[in-house]
């Protein structure tokens, strides 16, 4: 299968319009360091009927002024979410060099179905990192603030066996607030929150993100000196991530820091 014509690209960051299955088909084997990645939770909602809900209705707060597109492919039950995970994650796989590293978001009620399809995958699952969001999130009165999301750790085969993983600790949870004027998509993530958990890769790291949203990873992954590969289906994102990523700033290693 062919690779088909970016929807944006440049010297460091190539974006693909389209559904991310497809598109993985096309990337060769153990092209990329590292998946990065947000995909649609099918979270929101206790019902099969309310997880039908636009996006907006299940993700913003009543009262949230600020207005952003929807987006597609969140409204799987649980059963179809882990199966089409799983054939995500296998494709992911395939595209990641062995020793390779996968973090993935997901909120508490996929958890389960998540760290079972990256298994069945293929990958080694190594752990789940909590995200705390602060208290500035999703109040539950009379109950447990929704504090939390989480990034699940995995790798292709040993961990980085081909010496290209940073030899750092990195830490076991991350802390970071959603900033309002910085988030461009309904469940956006921050840039930082992207920036330190891409510490992990040495600068000149391929990383992917096969449900790019508004480009958080990539951005992220231009301010830290890597390269970047993005798919994202929803026609309104790809446009955000584009203006984004063609105005985000680019770490270049001095020749004497090289
Ligand atoms: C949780 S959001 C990612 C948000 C992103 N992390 C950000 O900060 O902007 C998941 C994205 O995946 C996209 N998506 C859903 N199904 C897809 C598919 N099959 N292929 C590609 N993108 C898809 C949605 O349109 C949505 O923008």
């Amino acid at each position: 299968m062919t690779l088909p014509s970016p929807f944006w690209s440049d010297d460091a960051t190539t974006l693909y319009q389209g559904d991310s299955l497809r598109i993985l088909q096309t990337l060769p084997t153990a092209s990329v360091d590292a998946v990065v990645t947000d995909p649609p939770y099918s979270s929101g909602g206790m019902t099969t009927g309310a997880r039908q809900a636009q996006t907006s209705t299940k993700y913003v707060l009543t009262g949230t002024k600020v207005q952003r597109p929807e987006f597609c492919g969140d409204n799987r039950d649980q059963r179809s979410f882990t199966l089409w995970a799983s054939l995500w994650l296998a494709e992911c796989l395939r595209v990641t060099r062995p020793g390779g590293v996968l973090l993935s978001f997901i909120a508490w009620r996929q958890l389960p179905s998540m760290t079972d399809a990256v298994q069945v995958g293929g990958w080694i699952w190594r752990g789940i990192v909590p995200w705390d969001k602060t208290e500035g999130v999703r109040p539950q009165m009379g109950f447990f603030r929704a504090q939390c999301e989480y990034i699940i750790t995995a790798t292709h085969g040993p961990m980085g066996n081909q010496g290209r993983t940073r030899r750092i600790c990195m830490p076991g949870c991350f802390r970071e607030s959603v900033h309002s004027r910085e988030k461009l998509h309904i469940t956006g993530k921050p840039v930082e929150l992207m920036k330190r958990l891409l510490d992990i890769l040495p600068a000149g790291s391929v990383v992917l993100d096969p449900f790019a949203g508004s480009g958080t990873t990539l951005v992220a992954a231009r301010a830290n000196g890597m390269h970047s590969i993005g798919v994202e289906m929803s026609d309104e994102y790809c446009a955000i991530a584009r203006d984004r990523l063609a105005g985000s700033p680019r770490h270049v290693d001095s020749p004497a820091s090289a």
